[in-house]
């Protein structure tokens, strides 16, 4: 979406000229460098001139970029007050035609500011009157890679991971550079760079000398470097006889180490964390807390000014009632028994990433903690890289969900901004979607959810058509017929692939393991929680996990005023309606339709869906270059044969116990 392509449109190109005629950024600083180039590249692209950026003000400059303490630029465009207003990291943007501002109280705000500017000229919108204030939502925006010391990434879909560790640190790949830059316009101002799963290599001097290096990279775009730091490091690196969080020699160990890490990188983010889940080893196997654990790491970055975020991401094999509830078990006791320095980072919903979920009943629920939003951005079960899902009416689900934990409009979003409960830490994060392919993502619509995922966390309450619309214009055209019919594209993908995969509140029966394609019928997993038939239990009386006061209880998880919204079968919203029920075969929907008819209804129309997909598409052909055209082309045959797999395999399945037939009007499965 940085491609600063020429503005075609010859009144909107003249009028950016008039704005543009002498740009000056002021201040010296390798942000103020990296503002230079990035403002004279867009320059050149977007108008066909090359600009000289000067470096001191004088009275004919009509674009000025630069730090408010340049106090120069002040007023008459911009007040104190109004600089007060934006913290470290927000912009003032203001523009009456001859003359425009771009200033923040932090060289990178400036950045954020220009970044801004640009994209409004990328999307062909005016620039002469203008005057925004934007402040992020969020303090930590963050991606957390997958990626393995071997360059494998897990769950990734586009290739090998990025960080080429065998030529670092002397070779610095040009796409470090592009992927700060894709990230600083988008607001991202932190990266885990390993695998919640990885080794302890990385923790390693030869491996900190490659981090710091990738970290030097990304320092003038306001990117912090945080690494994940596996538990049980003090016995595989130092040969320790434990790792138990109140150990003396533990806790000697990491403290050295921490110290070692900031000898490297004084900026260092600090510690993400995956602990006691799927085998990663943990506080608990030396009978210790979370808390306990998560705090001895905590002291050991306190004294850099570093945090530990703690994943709640936990479910043990001895538990085996409801995994949904376990979390919650785990982590509510320990609201408060965290240090200040802690954060602990909730996926979004309490199973695991699936097309559709609640919103984890842990948000609002640990007032004392600041709880960080974990987003998956990776496509793990949601049709990977062949299917064109955009994530952001996703990622606004959950955001714009009501705990009720204070009542009326105790929003996700306001658990995780800090608001609801007066935290100074906050963030969200995405599990990155990045590797080696040339579009980065693998699916050539798949950078989206990345984009989606920035813009989120700095301003929660974009819609999902602005940011389809901005990152539409910015990555493939400004032509409006394209922009209207592609967004349409985009905005209804997430409930096209929600209806061919997991409609009315099924979840997790998809093919274990690799997670792609259907598999409901597994149940030969030596974990009962693994196994998809755990979790739709379909019998021959109906389908779906009672997870009310008559079956797991669960739902008793969330405060009263959401438990109302699912906990009767005959008014729960239908979306959720499996999810929390056992609903019988014949049960009426709102539609009128009984529930295996409407299973049938569903799983039929996310199919005709994808064929209106292919349909919209094939109308842009002359709007987009052959190559993307012929991608998505492909991927949308794919992504027709795949929703018509699990339509398939699912409703064929299901019918071996609803024993009813499927309604005629609809396409008959194809039995091989
Ligand atoms: C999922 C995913 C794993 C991952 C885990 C996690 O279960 O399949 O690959 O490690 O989430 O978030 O820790």
């Amino acid at each position: 979406w940085l491609r600063y392509l020429p503005v075609s449109n010859p009144v909107l190109l003249q009028q950016y000229k008039q704005q543009l005629v002498s740009p000056v950024v002021l201040g010296s600083s390798s942000t103020v460098s990296v503002i230079r180039t990035e403002l004279a590249s867009a320059l050149k692209g977007l108008t066909g001139n090359a600009y000289t950026v000067s470096s001191s003000l004088t009275s004919t400059n009509t674009l000025i970029i630069g730090k408010a303490d340049a106090s120069k630029i002040l007023s008459p465009l911009v007040t104190k007050e109004e600089l007060k207003q934006l913290g470290e990291e927000g912009f003032i943007l203001k523009a009456k035609p001859g003359k425009t501002i771009i200033t923040g109280n932090t060289d990178v705000a400036v950045l954020y500011g220009l970044f801004h500017y640009l994209r409004l000229m990328q999307s062909n919108q005016p620039i002469t009157n203008l005057n925004i204030i934007s402040v992020p939502k969020l303090k930590l925006r963050m991606l957390n890679h997958w990626d393995n010391m071997n360059r494998t990434v897990e769950r990734g879909y586009a290739g090998f991971s990025i960080w080429d560790w065998h030529r670092l640190p002397g070779f610095i790949d040009q796409r470090y550079i592009d992927y700060a830059r894709a990230n600083a316009s988008i607001g991202i101002n932190a990266v885990t760079l390993t695998n919640v799963n990885a080794n302890a290599l990385i923790l390693t001097p030869a491996y900190l000398e490659k981090v710091k290096a990738l970290a030097d990279v990304f320092r003038p775009y306001g990117i912090k470097v945080f690494l994940t730091a596996r538990f049980s490091a003090p016995i595989e690196l130092a040969r320790l006889k434990t790792a138990d969080p109140l150990n003396e020699d533990v806790k000697a160990w990491w403290n050295n180490k921490a110290n070692e890490i900031y000898s490297y990188i004084p900026d260092f983010g600090g510690f993400l964390v995956k602990a006691n889940s799927e085998g990663q080893p943990g506080p608990q196997d030396y009978k210790r807390t979370h808390a306990e654990g998560a705090n001895m790491l905590a002291n050991a970055v306190a004294p850099h000014k570093g945090i530990v975020i703690w994943r709640a991401f936990v479910y043990a094999a001895e538990n085996p009632v409801d995994r949904h509830k376990q979390a919650y078990d785990d982590f509510v006791p320990l609201d408060g028994k965290f240090n200040d320095n802690v954060m602990v980072q909730v996926k979004n919903g309490a199973i695991d990433f699936m097309p559709r979920e609640p919103f984890h009943p842990l948000f609002g629920a640990m007032p004392k903690t600041p709880l960080m939003m974990e987003f998956q951005v990776t496509q793990e079960y949601l049709g990977q890289a062949t299917n064109w899902v955009f994530l952001a009416p996703l990622f606004k689900e959950v955001l714009d969900a009501d705990t009720y934990a204070k009542g009326k409009n105790s929003t996700v979003a306001k658990v995780i901004d800090g608001s609801l409960d007066n935290h100074a830490l906050n963030g969200m994060t995405g599990v990155a979607n990045i590797g080696t392919d040339i579009n980065w993502c693998g699916h050539p619509m798949a950078q989206a959810n990345w984009y989606a995922l920035g813009r989120l966390a700095w301003n929660y309450n974009l819609s999902s058509d602005a940011i389809a619309e901005e990152w539409l214009r910015m990555t493939y055209s400004n032509d409006a017929a394209f922009v209207q019919s592609t967004k349409q594209i985009m905005l209804r993908s997430r409930e096209i692939m929600v209806d061919y995969m997991n409609p009315i509140g099924l979840h997790h029966i998809m093919a274990t393991g690799h997670h792609y394609g259907p598999g409901p019928w597994v149940s030969n997993l030596n974990r009962p929680e693994w196994n998809p038939v755990y979790y739709h239990k379909a019998d021959s009386i109906g389908i779906g996990f009672n997870r009310t006061s008559t079956g797991s209880k669960a739902i008793e998880q969330y405060f009263p005023e959401v438990r109302k919204q699912w906990e009767n079968i005959a008014t729960c919203d239908e979306k959720y309606l499996l999810w929390f029920h056992h609903a019988s075969w014949n049960h009426t929907m709102k539609s009128g339709r009984s529930l295996w008819n409407e299973l049938c209804y569903k799983y039929n129309t996310g199919v005709d869906s994808v064929k209106w997909m292919q349909r919209e598409w094939q109308k842009q052909q002359t709007k987009v270059d052959a190559q993307r055209f012929k991608e998505v082309s492909m991927l949308l045959n794919v992504q027709l044969e795949e929703a018509k797999w699990w339509r398939n395999a699912c409703l064929l399945y299901f019918q071996t116990f609803s024993k009813q037939p499927i309604p005629s009007n609809y396409e008959q499965p194809d039995k091989t």
